[in-house]
């Protein structure tokens, strides 16, 4: 069964309001001892969640389209205006000073709303030249293609200075087919002017004549903080306030994607209370990276106890991620504290285990989330790379562990006449009796790391 569904619905059938630090209250009481009935402990959290229809339905191209948006309003004109990308506009800034030196097409790759589009524009005005915009079907339509661009690969810009091409969003032309792929390397071999190409995914084999081609700068995503600088500054043009915690979320859970950011500050600053607001995340599927920063980085609040539920992963898995994690965003007494959180949950989760006692979700996901989360007195604000965990080591040790259990049924069925297999299963009390029993412990010839593991 799906242990993550359970914990949803464990979180669902609470009757009364109760706030995290209760349940963390709670959990440290229980950790303690085992009471006979847990039902007096479940109480409601209560979700007033204001997420206009509007937001839920808007996919990311429908954002894009939104010509008022906040992301078009404040489209930055000139490179000065570019927030957190210095280094890629360094690289553009060669390349097209060095043009046609060394490559002839520049390729900005990385994630949505990072500011590539917003860069070729940019770096045109700086230069004083014309933009050429050709898009997929431009290129795919090979008559087409030798009409336009004929004219201007040898035409001079009338108006300007001088020109670049610019190739917008290059993996949409590659999705569909092949063509347009040729049309666009011929082209980069036969133009006098720089070409600036844009593309989310430049890895993709079928671009592989590509990257050889051109040049390749990184557009990374965006920090957090650059991204929180921005809201707040549009705020102020817009003369809105919003809650700061409310900033936090938003600019964490854009992941980089400053557009995304903008489109969630504008519904956030259309709601009545706009304290109450939720980022969209039935679009974006939040996903390991982004749930560690809100926990690690942010600051704790009652959201956090669903911060997992949009997270393609076990329970289990996230513990991993997590005790690989803290110790990248937190030190000295956060630390402490964090591990010690880690270890109650992993109480809970050894109890669920063992006892198939599932309501102990509820525990479990609280300290992983808004637990770990209020370990901290400071959070760590510049970028985090996050590690996978090392989880073969893991796999390992707990098949060490096992193998203990093992050894132990082994000698104790031989001992007592009873099968291996009826040891193993009535380990948990065999375990018990032993336990308590020096003289067992003997009579079993136990080794020293048996007794360790028995008496754990
Ligand atoms: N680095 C940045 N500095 C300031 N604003 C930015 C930056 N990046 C993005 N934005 C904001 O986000 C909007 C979208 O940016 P842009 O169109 O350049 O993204 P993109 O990287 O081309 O995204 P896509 O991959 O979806 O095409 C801009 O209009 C601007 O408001
Ligand atoms: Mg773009």
């Amino acid at each position: 069964m799906n242990q993550k569904k359970i914990s949803i619905d464990i979180t669902e059938s609470f009757e009364e309001e109760i706030t995290c630090e209760e349940i963390m209250e709670e959990s440290t009481d229980l950790i303690e001892k085992v009471p006979a009935n847990l039902n007096s402990y479940f109480k409601k959290v209560k979700e007033e969640s204001e997420i206009p229809l509007e937001t839920v339905n808007k996919t990311i191209s429908e954002r894009k389209k939104d010509s008022k948006s906040f992301a078009e309003k404040y489209r930055p004109k000139t490179l000065n205006e570019i927030m957190g990308q210095a280094e890629a506009i360094v690289k553009i800034k060669i390349f097209v000073a060095n043009y046609p030196k060394k490559k002839k097409a520049m390729v900005l790759y990385g994630g949505p709303g990072t500011g590539k589009t917003t860069m070729a524009h940019a770096i045109a005005k700086a230069m004083d030249a014309e933009i050429f915009e050709l898009n997929a079907s431009d290129l795919r339509n090979k008559n087409k293609l030798q009409e336009v661009l004929k004219p201007a690969i040898e035409q001079k810009s009338l108006t300007k200075l001088n020109k670049i091409i610019l190739v917008d969003e290059v993996d949409g032309i590659c999705a569909v087919d092949r063509g347009g792929l040729s049309e666009l390397l011929e082209l980069i071999s036969i133009t006098t002017y720089p070409v600036i190409i844009t593309a989310n995914d430049i890895w993709k084999n079928n671009l592989s004549s590509l990257r050889q081609k051109a040049e390749l700068v990184e557009v990374r995503e965006i920090n957090y903080n650059i991204i929180k600088d921005v809201l707040i500054n549009i705020l102020k043009k817009e003369k809105l306030s919003i809650n700061d915690d409310v900033l936090t979320k938003i600019a964490v859970k854009a992941n980089g994607d400053l557009r995304a950011a903008l489109n969630d500050l504008q519904t956030a600053s259309r709601l009545k209370d706009p304290s109450k607001f939720v980022p969209d995340e039935r679009n974006r599927r939040t996903d390991i990276f982004n749930a560690l920063k809100l926990v690690l980085k942010g600051k704790p609040n009652n959201d956090l106890l669903k911060v997992y539920d949009s997270v393609d992963m076990q329970i289990d898995e996230i513990f991993l991620w997590l005790e690989e994690n803290i110790s990248k965003e937190y030190s000295g007494l956060d630390l402490v504290r964090a591990y010690d959180l880690l270890s109650k949950a992993d109480v809970f989760k050894g109890r669920i285990h063992k006892q198939q006692y599932w309501r102990f979700l509820v525990y479990e996901n609280a300290l992983l989330s808004y637990g770990i989360s209020s370990a901290k007195k400071n959070s760590n604000c510049g970028f985090t790379s996050y590690q996978k965990p090392t989880r073969i080591l893991k796999i390992w040790l707990s098949n060490q562990r096992n193998a203990k259990k093992k050894s132990i049924a082994q000698k104790y069925a031989k001992l007592v006449h009873v099968g291996y297999k009826r040891a193993m299963n009535e380990f948990p009390i065999i375990k018990q009796i032993i336990q308590s029993n020096p003289k067992i412990q003997q009579e079993l010839k136990l080794e020293k790391d048996e007794i360790e593991y028995i008496v754990r």
